[in-house]
């Protein structure tokens, strides 16, 4: 969470700095913030809430200058404010600072600092940074240090314990900067006469395609046309440039109204994106190229092991179910955040998996290195290539969707569902499901693009059920199976971005606890699929029919339910159990979002969320 750019260049830096912000918004937009550095001295511009309205207050007194940071903000800590959003300027001055993290020993810092004169403006934790590094600074200055801004930020850093990711400023080296990372993304962005510094590559690629992804541990000190990264210990690090490989209009909203309305529109392109070149030539498995494994390691693989956080959690959840039911091996699913604190007990022969669509996710993070500690081999599933995860798990696969830009994840989550019933082929088909089990299989998953489609025909439908439904304050999302993380995911949707609350159950568990909620002013959604629960759910809804509750049915085609049991049906194409939580996610993505835009709710942007949390 927030999202951080530094330019140097020959180009006016404000403006640059605002529209990498705007790209960057997802990461937090409590408040923005920029710092540009001209004659000798950092003008500031910051403002809580969104990047529009900094920009607008900057339109009336522009910022000059080719040199600057900018800052776009989730808060931690101190509340949101003007005096707490980035850039922080330290108390002499000199040293200016952008931060995405969180110093944990700020409290004791500061303390030491406050002894040694420094004042402080804000609440920040951040602040206690900016003005450590400017106390080193001020020491070096005394020894003539040549590269003193590159040296002071080294050393305060050994005193700062935490995750950051920082870009700092000097007035006295105007065109050069300093950035370093631990836990927090960062990427050097190449252009021509101009470097950039950025939390992801989408606040890059309007100016180039060429980035150096930063690592943990390193600093990179940058003018226009040069820069060199070392380890804070001082090696030299030789960079590796990537290119990347998605343009600018990937990451624009063109018609639609919202990035989230466009990405669920994207979905069946994105899901032939996830799974081009990846069935194997007979027709009958799936194929992945970056496991970094080898069929006969992966056939002594005895159980699997996936942690998540989020929407990506409710994706192990169902790729839990497929490789349970199509490749017969057991399999434990773990919020990350727990996974990284319960010291669980892992069986040898444990395959671990990370899910993530931006790769960043910090809880994520330590629960893959969690892992790897115990000396367990880790694969990930990740959209954003070059993310934090993707480089330290042992191998993975991406799900090449393109950039995902509104908070709530919806083409990233179906193309995880995807990759989960691919990998469940990929298990099955090496265990005891036959050749004619696959085939089949494999032509339903690629079927599941238009499959989408046809369910997409019925956005104007469910736009409708929606409006009858945004006035209601609590709702309940119930499903069976592979159908019940998606009534999870329903939920979490829901409340997401239309702030109604919401609980996802499985069906039958609703009668233990979750029916006192049931009333007139209480509905359900039903997620009621062909095959042999039906009945059981068919009961399910009798039961909160009795109780006046009002029932949306979410079903596919076939199902029959007796006239009058559901106030509100949605029919979507009938498939391949393989399929079906994919195509089941589009009426329940389409619902939320319906409801979300007819309450009036920010919908790319809900209070208090971030689309990558990047602190725990
Ligand atoms: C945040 C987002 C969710 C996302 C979760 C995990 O909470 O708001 O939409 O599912 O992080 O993100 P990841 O990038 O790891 O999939």
């Amino acid at each position: 969470m927030c999202g951080i750019v530094g330019y140097v260049g020959k180009q006016p830096a404000a403006p640059f700095i605002l529209e990498g912000l705007k790209r960057l918004e997802y990461r937090g937009y409590d408040s923005t913030g920029v710092a540009i550095l001209a004659d000798g001295a950092f003008r500031v511009a910051k403002k809580i809430g969104r990047v529009a309205n900094l920009e607008k207050e900057i339109g009336r007194q522009p910022l000059a200058g080719t040199y600057g940071i900018g800052h776009t903000r989730w808060a931690t800590h101190g509340g949101v404010t003007d005096a707490n959003a980035h850039p922080h300027v330290s108390s002499d001055g000199k040293i200016a600072l952008i931060h995405n993290g969180v110093i944990e020993n700020y409290a004791a810092l500061k303390q030491v600092l406050l002894g040694q004169g420094f004042t402080f403006k804000s609440e920040t934790d951040t602040e206690v940074l900016c003005n450590l590094i400017a106390y080193h600074y001020d020491r070096l200055s005394v020894a003539g240090d040549e590269n003193r801004l590159l040296a002071a930020v080294r050393q305060a850093l050994r005193h700062a314990e935490g995750t950051y990711g920082i870009v700092v400023m000097s007035v006295d080296f105007p065109g050069e900067m300093v950035a370093s990372r631990k836990g927090s993304p960062l990427i050097l962005g190449l252009g021509e006469g101009e470097n950039i510094v950025a939390s992801d590559v989408s606040a890059i690629v309007a100016r180039t395609q060429s980035v150096v992804y930063l690592k943990d541990g390193e600093i990179v000190h940058l003018t226009e046309k040069n820069f060199r990264i070392t380890t804070l210990d001082q090696v030299a690090v030789a960079p590796t440039v990537d290119k990347v490989t998605w343009k600018i209009t990937d990451a624009e909203l063109g018609d639609y109204t919202h990035f989230m309305e466009k990405e669920i529109f994207e979905q069946p392109v994105a899901l032939e994106n996830a799974m081009r070149g990846r069935f194997s030539e007979d027709g009958s498995t799936a194929q992945f190229g970056g496991l970094n494994i080898t069929p006969h390691e992966f056939r002594g693989i005895e159980r699997f092991m996936f942690c998540a956080c989020g929407t990506a959690l409710h994706a192990c959840m169902v790729t839990e179910h497929m490789i349970e039911r199509f490749a017969r091996m057991p399999v434990e699913c773990d919020y990350a955040s727990e996974f990284r604190y319960r010291n669980t007990p892992l069986y040898r022969n444990t395959l671990f998996f990370v899910m993530s669509q931006s790769g960043e996710t910090i809880d994520t993070l330590a629960a893959l290195r969690e892992a790897k500690r115990k000396g367990y081999q880790v694969l990930a599933i990740n959209n954003v290539v070059g993310s934090t995860i993707a480089r330290e798990a042992d191998g993975g696969i991406y799900q090449h969707v393109g950039p995902e830009i509104g908070v709530a994840s919806t083409k990233a989550f179906t193309s995880q569902l995807l990759i989960g019933a691919m990998l469940a082929l990929y298990i099955g088909r090496m265990r005891d499901l036959s050749f004619g089990a696959g085939v089949r299989y494999v032509a339903a998953l690629k079927s599941a693009p238009d499959l989408v489609r046809q369910t997409l025909l019925q956005a104007p439908a469910i736009r409708a059920i929606a409006r009858k439904y945004a006035h209601y304050t609590d709702m309940l999302f119930l499903g069976r199976l592979s159908l019940f993380p998606i009534a999870l995911e329903g939920a979490l949707k829901l409340k997401e971005i239309s702030y109604i609350h919401a609980e996802g159950y499985p069906a039958a568990e609703m009668k233990h606890g979750p029916i006192a909620l049931i009333s007139e002013k209480c509905p359900s959604v039903f997620l009621v699929p062909q095959g042999e629960i039906v009945n059981k759910i068919v009961s399910s809804m009798q039961e909160i029919k009795a109780r006046k509750g009002p029932v949306i049915a979410i079903i596919t085609e076939g199902v029959e339910l007796p006239a009058g049991l559901a106030d509100d049906t949605i029919v979507v194409p009938d498939c391949h159990e393989a399929v079906l939580p994919i195509v089941m996610s589009v009426p329940v993505q389409l619902l939320s979002y319906y409801i979300a835009v007819a309450r009036g709710c920010d919908v790319d942007k809900p209070r208090n969320l971030a689309k990558s949390v990047t602190v725990e």
